[in-house]
């Protein structure tokens, strides 16, 4: 119990520290709460093979949600920007792939990956979309939408919880939306397909 509470502590203030030195990329001030993370978790494929693109996982708030919903460390892929942090994910989750680089390149990532993935079964994103011009994130929306599989769905938050649509989403069907108010601040979750 206090092992967990100091870990917590320790990577809320990593996440404080990463977000004063670069707050447009890093957009939040804490790491997500379980409530949050527990309803990215609820969108994970039925097919255990299937690979999951995590897009932002920052410490690895959500990334430990979807393992503890059961998720295979091995199919799981990470894309993550800040270096830190991409170091820190991969000492924590040594057998998923750990990616320190830019979503807006995951095709290309993809691709360079050892196993060459084309397909997901679903993308978990906690991308900062607020943070980007329409034009970048309808760009990301397209790669998405050549990565995800037929059935595959693309959840991501948002702290604008008044718009049920997230930037970059208009080529999707929004499949649900919900807030989670036990969030600093609150958040909401929307879930597209194709
Ligand atoms: C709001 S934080 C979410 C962190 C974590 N998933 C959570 O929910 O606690 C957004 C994360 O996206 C990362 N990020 C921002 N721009 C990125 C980009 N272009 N490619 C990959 N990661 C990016 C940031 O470094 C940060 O870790």
């Amino acid at each position: 119990m206090a092992r967990k509470f100091i870990a917590a502590l320790s990577d809320s203030s990593l996440f404080l520290r990463e977000w004063l030195a670069n707050p447009q990329h890093t957009g939040a001030v804490a790491p997500s709460s379980p409530h949050l993370t527990a309803a990215m978790a609820d969108w994970l494929p039925l097919d255990r093979d299937a690979y999951v693109l995590e897009l932002g996982p920052g410490t690895g708030a959500v990334t430990d949600a979807l393992l503890k919903r059961g998720l295979r460390e091995d199919r799981l892929i990470a894309i993550e920007h800040n270096p830190n942090l991409a170091k820190l994910l991969h000492k924590r989750f040594p057998r998923a792939h750990i990616i320190n680089g830019d979503a807006w390149h995951l095709d290309q990532l993809l691709r360079d990956c050892p196993e060459c993935i084309t397909q997901v079964g679903a993308v978990i994103s906690s991308l900062p979309l607020l943070n980007f011009s329409q034009e970048q994130a309808d760009a990301l929306g397209l790669k998405i939408r050549s990565i995800l599989d037929s059935k595959g769905s693309w959840v991501q938050y948002s702290y604008q919880i008044g718009r049920r649509r997230s930037r970059g989403t208009g080529e999707f069907r929004l499949v649900a939306s919900k807030i989670v108010w036990f969030n600093l601040p609150p958040a909401r979750v929307s879930v597209y397909q194709k």
